[in-house]
């Protein structure tokens, strides 16, 4: 057992994601390693970025380097702007019937011609790690959680390690309403008894919603104003509550001062990124283990 597997993954009201999500991921790896001794065959991640959107490209990148550090091959396609939807469906039933392929990921966003819900769907249900597939959201909603989207899987994994596994009683507010993150949280959390509530962008007086809340998570990625950049202050969180700020690449939290009144707080970088890409390992396993057993 390394030193880090013995630190506090709250340490100093201060969530240390890089430490969970390097313990995560190296049981990942031992576990591939396991398999991979038994089986013969390594698990495969293809991944595919249509188009030019910078951030995409740097999120590629850290998938592929945190997959090949776990021992899962990767392969990935990078298509010009001017790929036709056709050409990407494809390529998609291509990799779908391919064996050696256990997990497909399709880059978000995509460029406008191409339909993002055909090309979700069109997905193989097994293969899919991003857990966006109609029949994945289908067993998220009946408290399945297989294969369930990586953000939302990695923030109900900080409230489960710090031990707030069970949420009765506990009221959880969500800032954000995305298909990839508000929503499939609802589920994670009504799945662990929590009250839920959900803010947007249309929501008016965002503070009385926020005070109340246990669990705060916030995913609002943007500047409130110049001089006063964040969303989430310290007169708006509750006193021993946990705080999730999900917001890239700078957090919607003002973090050194709502870190004196929460129990807990992710700081940004270091908190819910890390965590990502330790689910997205953890689904392509076990995407990998459910099609080489079959
Ligand atoms: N774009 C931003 N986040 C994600 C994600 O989790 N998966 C995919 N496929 N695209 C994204």
């Amino acid at each position: 057992m390394s030193d880090d597997d013995l630190k506090p993954i709250c340490d100093d009201h201060e969530f240390k994601g890089r430490r969970l999500a390097n313990r995560l991921r190296n049981e990942v790896e031992a576990e591939v390693a396991e398999m991979v001794s038994k089986f013969g065959i390594s698990p495969k991640l293809v991944t595919i970025i249509v188009g030019e959107d910078p951030g995409s490209q740097m999120y590629i990148r850290m998938k592929h380097k945190a997959s090949n550090k776990a021992g899962i091959l990767s392969e990935h396609y990078d298509l010009p702007e001017t790929t036709t939807q056709d050409e990407l469906l494809k390529l998609l039933h291509k990799l779908n019937e391919d064996k050696t392929v256990h997990g497909i990921l399709v880059q978000l966003p995509l460029p406008k011609h191409i339909d993002e819900k055909t090309i979700i769907k069109a997905i193989e249900p097994l293969k899919d790690v991003d857990g966006f597939s109609p029949a994945n959201v289908y067993r998220l909603f009946y408290g399945e959680e297989a294969l369930s989207a990586a953000t939302p899987h990695g923030i109900v994994t900080i409230l489960d390690r710090i031990g707030w596994n069970d949420l009765s009683g506990k009221h959880a507010v969500i800032i954000n309403r995305s298909n990839i993150v508000g929503k499939p949280l609802i589920m994670l959390l009504l799945n662990r008894n929590a009250t839920v509530t959900i803010c947007h962008s249309r929501t008016k007086d965002l503070s009385s919603f926020t005070r109340q809340a246990d669990v705060l998570i916030s995913a609002i990625g943007r500047r409130n104003t110049e001089s006063d950049p964040f969303f989430i202050t310290e007169d708006m969180v509750k006193e021993g509550s946990v705080v999730i700020d999900v917001a890239t690449p700078n957090g919607d939290v003002d973090f050194d001062n709502v870190k004196q009144k929460a129990l807990c707080v992710t700081p940004v970088p270091g908190g819910v990124g890390p965590m990502t890409i330790a689910m997205l390992l953890e689904n392509v396993l076990a995407a990998y283990k459910v099609q080489i057993q079959d």
